[in-house]
């Protein structure tokens, strides 16, 4: 159970890492937190401090879902091995494995989202949410990923492209063959992405969400 806590705190303190924050406070000495969208995800950082701090601000939270997917398999691996000669028991480790790495994902989403760094406030766990599912299941990440792209292209809005692709995630796991922990991961993490997106889809039914690149009113 310690091995367990301390794999999944890792996975939270990897998501926590404040990277839009960081990047306000570093290039403008500002809290990116009372500005735009008073979210700390890329799409903020682009409106509020341009595009080259986006883009990087963007990779690193990509970065930040996939390490922690990565090191938890690579953790989970040590803590749920059997030394060899075990006898083979009913209770597969490998399965156990895949459900410490599921479960990380998501503790890497509720960090992102909810960092102990910030008081526990963040992004909405789009960009670590792609992170973690390109490294979890490559197909079902370009999938999303893929989503999110057309969406935007054709929209020009970030906000559904990113609900859009937290759908398309959730139909492909399930469409796709995947192990059960991987399924209700994406599941729970599309719908937990959704749900923090919660004034973004208030603002889109009412017509007012502002399109890619476009300054938004300071909406709360
Ligand atoms: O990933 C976040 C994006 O979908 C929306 O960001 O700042 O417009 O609420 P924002």
């Amino acid at each position: 159970w310690l091995a367990s806590a301390i794999g999944l705190a890792s996975a939270y303190l990897f998501g926590s890492v404040p990277t839009g924050y960081l990047a306000g406070k570093l290039l403008r000495g500002i809290d990116i937190r009372e500005h735009g969208s008073r979210s700390t995800g890329a799409t903020n950082v682009l409106r509020v401090l341009g595009k080259w701090p986006a883009l990087v601000v963007l990779l690193v939270d990509v970065f930040k879902g996939a390490a922690a997917i990565a090191f938890a398999r690579w953790f989970f691996g040590q803590v749920f091995t059997l030394p060899s000669g075990t006898p083979p028991s009913a209770l597969d480790p490998r399965s156990w494995m895949d459900w410490g790495v599921c479960v990380a994902g998501l503790a890497a989403l509720l960090g992102h989202a909810l960092s102990i760094w910030l008081n526990f406030t963040g992004g909405k766990s789009a960009a670590t949410g792609l992170g973690v599912l390109l490294a979890l299941s490559w197909p079902v990440g370009l999938g999303a990923a893929i989503a999110f792209a057309i969406a935007l292209a054709v929209s020009r809005i970030v906000s559904l492209g990113s609900i859009l692709a937290a759908l398309t995630a959730i139909v492909l796991v399930c469409g796709l063959e995947q192990p059960l922990p991987y399924r209700l991961l994406v599941i729970a993490g599309g719908i937990y992405v959704i749900v923090r997106h919660r004034a973004n889809i208030q603002r889109l039914l009412a017509g007012t969400e502002p399109r890619f690149g476009q300054f938004s009113p300071e909406p709360r």
